[in-house]
């Protein structure tokens, strides 16, 4: 075991620096847009339901591998399954999905923080108009604002476990929950808020199908990071006296209660804009919500509080999403820094250049895949459409990829490493696991019905997206 591995300084930063991660641009809007359309208090109810007895005891499993094995996805799959080939496969999946995340996950934190620039430079009219994301994308001003983003991010990353991600995550953490709270402070006081309040708690059990159920475990799995590698990477830098049964607990309340709290903010200030709203008309993506509806929608407070202050309410709301965009881009590039320091022995430094360069291409290509260039905008067509490069990366990797890596991991610690090792190792820091009803849970349900819930997502993600055919029928 490499003993000058770096190591969280104390369990706080380490759950910071997981729940970082898993607060992300989802949870701020995508999350409350989609309880909304989908049942509201009822979508509530079967999220955290499946955060508790789903998503959990995968977390728990992630985590166990990353600090018994003390290295990167890679390298823990390899260690626990004795340099087994077939599961190296699963380990090398478990960096390239990251590695490819994290090119989708930039694109769209460079357009936030280009919204950002833009309503400090006092241009919030400009970004209100209907036509302005799509010349937005398309300009190569993108390319500047990524340069920034990516020196952002790499002066974290370089700064080390404790140094960089740790401390960066003590203050942007803290920083976005008092930005969260004032901003849900100042939307409850506007007229209409209730409606959006009740829309958005009051339960409607009709709304829930199959598909809705199984788009709220999809958003729950993804929302917590796992599949990624992520919280393996990070808890590879944790020390064996953690408890990581509650500290898996801890992240997956700290995600799931900041989407909650994002609803507080969102679903008043539409009800506020326009008190008709049809939540069925609402757009299901996070990016049409974030670039296009809402900054109409902060335009318009300035009949109440200026343009002055419409600027300020939108600035404190950017900054907001991108806090939780950089956090969480910072935890999905570690995964393949750590890789490359780890297995082929670079330094920090060295690993987070080729990266740079690496993720960096790849992100151009990306950003270019709007329409600056033809062929990467109609790279292929699949499922009845047309897909840009963009598209590509997110259906594969993020939609098909993560409940496949979910999957990997469950078959793994039970059939390969085994339960033994899996109790062994959460047993640590937390003297009374074993024996306890939680490990009887997370025993059972890892080696029974969550892989098939899994699979079965796996599936039916495959069977709508390239085939444009569901398991479920719509
Ligand atoms: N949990 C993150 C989110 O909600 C998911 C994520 C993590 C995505 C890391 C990319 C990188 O946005």
């Amino acid at each position: 075991m490499s003993s000058n591995r770096e190591h969280f300084s104390s369990r706080l930063g380490f759950i910071l620096a997981a729940a970082g991660s898993a607060v992300g641009i989802g949870n701020l809007v995508g999350f409350p847009v989609s309880a909304t359309k989908n049942g509201g208090g009822a979508f509530l109810i079967i999220y955290a339901l499946f955060v508790a007895f789903v998503c959990l005891p995968v977390m728990m499993a992630e985590m166990a591998m990353g600090r018994k094995a003390q290295k990167d996805p890679y390298g823990a799959y390899r260690k626990l399954s004795g340099k087994s080939k077939r599961w190296s496969i699963a380990g090398l999946l478990g960096v390239i999905t990251p590695f490819m995340i994290a090119v989708f996950y930039m694109v769209i934190t460079v357009w936030i923080f280009g919204y950002l620039f833009q309503t400090t430079m006092g241009n919030l009219d400009l970004l209100a108009s209907p036509e302005h994301f799509g010349a937005f994308i398309n300009n190569t001003s993108v390319f500047w604002y990524m340069v920034i983003v990516a020196v952002i991010v790499n002066l974290i990353l370089v700064g080390g476990v404790k140094e960089g991600i740790e401390k960066a995550s003590k203050v942007l953490m803290p920083a976005l929950f008092v930005l969260l709270i004032s901003l849900v402070a100042y939307v409850l006081t506007l007229d209409n808020a209730m409606a959006g309040v009740r829309f958005y708690v009051v339960p409607d059990f009709s709304k829930l199908d199959a598909s809705v159920l199984n788009g709220a475990l999809s958003q729950a799995f993804f929302s917590l990071s796992l599949g990624m590698g992520i919280l393996m990477t990070y808890a590879s830098y944790i020390s064996k006296d953690d408890n990581i049964v509650s500290g898996a607990k801890m992240v997956a309340i700290t995600d799931s209660l900041v989407a909650f709290i994002a609803g507080l903010m969102v679903l008043p200030a539409i009800f506020s804009f326009n008190p008709d709203t049809n939540p069925a008309e609402l757009s299901d993506s996070s990016v049409s919500m974030i670039f296009v509806y809402l900054p109409k929608l902060l335009l318009a407070l300035q009949a109440d509080i200026g343009y002055v202050g419409a600027s300020v309410v939108a600035g404190i709301f950017f900054l907001l999403v991108f806090f939780a965009a950089i956090t969480s881009l910072v935890s999905i590039v570690e995964v393949p820094t750590a890789t490359l320091i780890e297995e082929a022995k670079l330094s920090r430094k060295k690993a987070l250049t080729v990266l740079a360069i690496a993720t960096g291409a790849l992100t151009v290509l990306c950003t270019m895949s709007f329409g600056m260039v033809d062929w990467l905008t109609k790279m292929t067509a699949y499922g009845g459409a047309d897909k840009s490069m963009f598209d590509v990366v997110y259906d594969i990797f993020y939609d098909t990829i993560l409940p496949l890596n979910g999957l990997l991991v469950c078959l793994f610690v039970m059939y390969k490493w085994k339960k033994v090792r899996l109790s062994e190792e959460l047993a640590q820091g937390c003297d009374d696991y074993v024996g306890s009803w939680v490990e009887k849970y997370v025993n059972f349900s890892l080696s029974t019905f969550i892989p098939v819930i899994l699979l079965v997502i796996f599936i039916n993600t495959v069977a709508t997206k390239f085939f444009a055919t569901s398991l479920f029928g719509f």
